[in-house]
Formats: C-alpha cells, sequence, structure tokens
C-alpha cells in the first residue's frame, strides 16, 4: 500500500463511511441525540484549541480534504462576503460551541441557534428519529439550548473574531423561549439580540419551528411586523431574515414575501422542518412503535425537497426577484442543490443530508457547481440564481 492510499484510509470520509455509515444506516441503533452531543462536545473542545500545534495540523488536514477553492463561487449578499454558498443549517450547533472551525469543513457559513433568552431544556426525550430509508428524520427538540448569555460566553471563550475581520460567516438564529408568552415575544427576542448582535454577521427570526407552542402564528404579518420593529431598534442590528415553514399555505407564503420587501429585510430562508407527513403517514418508528401520523414532530431530509423547493419558487416570484433567499430542506446531492440555486435561492444549507452523507457532501456539493459553471460557461455562481439552469 502507498502512502497516498494510507492516507486516504484515515481521511474524514473513509472513517466516516467506515464508523459512522453502518450506525447511520440503521433506525435504531446509536441514539442520534447522543451521538450529535458526543461529536459536539469533542468540536467544542478543538474549537477552544484550535491554535494549538496538535489540533492545528489536525484542521488543517481536514481543511485540505474538504475545502474547495473557487473564486466563482463567491457572493456578496447584504453586507456579507460569502466564500462559498453552501452552510451548516441551523440547530445543530444550538449554543455556538464549533463555530471557530466549522470553516474547516468546508463550509461557507454557518448558522449557529436556535438560541432563546432563557436557558431551557426542550421536551423530553427521545425527541429525534432517524428515518433511514427515507434519509429523514424525525424531530421534536423544542429548542433546547442553554440561553443567550451562555452563547455569548461561548464564543468569547473561543476568541471568535469581529464580524467585519471574520472571513467566515456566522449568522445567529434566535427563537422565542417557552416560558415567555406569545405577546411578549419581541421583547424576548430583541433581549437576545441586544446581547449577540455584536457577534452575527446576519441574525435569523425563527419562527417557524413546529415544536414551540405558538410560535407559528408570528408568520402572521402583523405579527411579524411588530417583532421586526423591535429588532429593528437594537442598536448595530446586523442584516434580519426571517425563517419559514414549509406548511404555510401559499398565499401565506406571498404575504411574507411582501412584507419582507416592505420592511427591507435581509432575506428569507425557506424552510424549517414540516408537520405534513409527505406521504409517511404509515411509517412506522421502531423506537416507539407509532406511526408517523401519531409522532409530534417536524420532519427533514429528502421527503422535504419538493415542497421546499416549491417555496423557493413561490418566494422568488412574489418578492419581484430582488430579496437573497436561503434555500434549505432536503439538499443531498450536488444535483439537487444545484437545481435549488437555479430555482432562486443565492445560499443553501445543509442538515439531515450532511449527517446522512457525511461531511464530504459540501466538498462533493462545490466541485459539483464548478463543474457545471465551466459546462454553462458561466463566470459566477450568481448567474446561476433563478435562472432555471439544469444540471448538465
Ligand atoms: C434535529 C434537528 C434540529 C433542528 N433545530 C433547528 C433549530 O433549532 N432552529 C431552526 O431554525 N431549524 C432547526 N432545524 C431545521 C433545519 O435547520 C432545517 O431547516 C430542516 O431540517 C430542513 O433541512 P434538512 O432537510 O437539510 O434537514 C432542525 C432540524 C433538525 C433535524
Amino acid at each position: 500500500m502507498n502512502k497516498q492510499s494510507l492516507l486516504n484510509l484515515f481521511s474524514t470520509d473513509s472513517l466516516y463511511q467506515q464508523f459512522l455509515n453502518p450506525i447511520l444506516s440503521k433506525d435504531d441503533g446509536l441514539d442520534p441525540e447522543q451521538l450529535t452531543q458526543i461529536a459536539l462536545a469533542l468540536l467544542g473542545q478543538v474549537s477552544i484549541y484550535r491554535n494549538s500545534p496538535v489540533f492545528s495540523k489536525v484542521l488543517t488536514k481536514l481543511a485540505n480534504e474538504l475545502k474547495h477553492k473557487d473564486e466563482r463561487l463567491q457572493q456578496n449578499l447584504f453586507g456579507c462576503k460569502f466564500e462559498n454558498p453552501i452552510g451548516l443549517a441551523a440547530g445543530f450547533d444550538k449554543d455556538g460551541v464549533g463555530a471557530g472551525i466549522w470553516d474547516c469543513f468546508g463550509f461557507g457559513f454557518a448558522e449557529i441557534g436556535t438560541v432563546t433568552w432563557h436557558a431551557q431544556k426542550g421536551n423530553p426525550r427521545p425527541r429525534l428519529f432517524r428515518l433511514a430509508k427515507e434519509q429523514a428524520a424525525l424531530n421534536r427538540m423544542g429548542f433546547n439550548n442553554n440561553g443567550a448569555y451562555t452563547m455569548n460566553k461561548t464564543l468569547k471563550k473561543q476568541n471568535i473574531e469581529d464580524p467585519l475581520k471574520r472571513s467566515f460567516m456566522i449568522g445567529i438564529n434566535l427563537g422565542k423561549s417557552k416560558i415567555t408568552p406569545l405577546e411578549q415575544a419581541p421583547d424576548d427576542y430583541g433581549a437576545s439580540l441586544e446581547l449577540l448582535s455584536h457577534m452575527a454577521n446576519y441574525v435569523v427570526i425563527n419562527v417557524s419551528s413546529p415544536n414551540t407552542p405558538g410560535l407559528r402564528n408570528l408568520q402572521q404579518p402583523l405579527e411579524l411586523q411588530r417583532l421586526i420593529e423591535r429588532l429593528r431598534i437594537v442598536k448595530n442590528c446586523p442584516p434580519l431574515l426571517v425563517k419559514i415553514a414549509p406548511d404555510l399555505e401559499n398565499n401565506a407564503i406571498k404575504d411574507i414575501a411582501n412584507l419582507a420587501s416592505q420592511e427591507g429585510l435581509a432575506g428569507l430562508i425557506a424552510v424549517n422542518t414540516s408537520l405534513d407527513r409527505l406521504g409517511l403517514e404509515k411509517r412506522v418508528i421502531n423506537q416507539t412503535g407509532k406511526t408517523l401520523k401519531e409522532e409530534p414532530g417536524g420532519l427533514s431530509g429528502s421527503p422535504l425537497c419538493d415542497r421546499a423547493i416549491e417555496v423557493i419558487r413561490l418566494l422568488k416570484k412574489s418578492s419581484n426577484d430582488n430579496m437573497p433567499l436561503i434555500g434549505v430542506g432536503g439538499i443531498d446531492s450536488p444535483r439537487v442543490a444545484w437545481n435549488r440555486l437555479a430555482a432562486g435561492a443565492s445560499l443553501l444549507q445543509l442538515y439531515t443530508g450532511w449527517i446522512f452523507k457525511g461531511p464530504k457532501l459540501v466538498t462533493n456539493i462545490l466541485e459539483g457547481f464548478s463543474h457545471q459553471l465551466d459546462r454553462h460557461k458561466f463566470e459566477n455562481i450568481s448567474e446561476v440564481i433563478g435562472s432555471n439552469a439544469p444540471w448538465i
């Protein structure tokens, strides 16, 4: 065996395929939440000590393997420079423990959170289920997080640079604390923003998670307007985006697009997890013996793909083409990712697909984009956005 094949054997992708894939290809076995917690505990320590000789060597190796450099993939959007259009979606790094190292995984940006003003435990376990055959997940986490104050400390501990000085964009996704009544939501989000605005390149108003009672009511235009206007008065308010649910009626989606244009929002993120069972109503969750129809929670992954692209098309049409959109939901291959850009999303985010396919998915998507740019003779990825250019 030569040196290269030996190195390949110990590549991140190879280790992932050998050790994690067998676990992830079954619904039961190692609890998905426990697995995530172990990974985040490790990443958190690596991020704090990322400049130590040992960790910096490991991270350089990781970055060499996963980063794909192509200047044509860069974009400037709402005052932020994105090295590439692929980001880590909200909900994986809820407390921001890995904020200092997500760039080494090849991402162009990462969205940390959802963080709430009050620390909260979330719903009782088990609350996250793998649906391996469908490459999907059901979760009812309920915004488990350590709260805005701890996130601020966690970011400081990692010596995260000032937003204007960093080359890697970090978004902070804000949610409502469960104990806060809905009428007081604007001040609850506002308190988190006041504490965290100095750390964020952009901020997301999450009004679309299905696991906090009443939260989705804040998607109604008047409620949303009240919330946006409250956040706008925060000193040095970063660019604001709103994340929406896939389960909204099409007319409600158009209303949000209109409001976003009217309020001058930086962008919209579509979509969060779905309460719809997307044809999987009868699918039984092994761990509970109940069907998906009986189990509460939001569905993510491959089954969400069709609705997610439909929502992007609707938003693009309703916002006169000039509102930056972030596409998320069921993105698990270079072709699916390309089609989401061609439908109108300027940036994309990964969660469930990234878990099932492994870290190399980011690299594969970006390499796929570079090839497609060559084939279409596009000079920059921005030419793809909303072009309906097919994957060739
Ligand atoms: C376990 C889990 C937790 C999530 N937590 C959050 C969250 O805290 N905030 C949020 O905005 N979205 C959250 N999401 C939704 C994702 O960010 C994403 O919008 C959704 O999963 C669709 O993308 P996907 O099909 O690539 O997973 C969560 C998703 C999963 C699977």
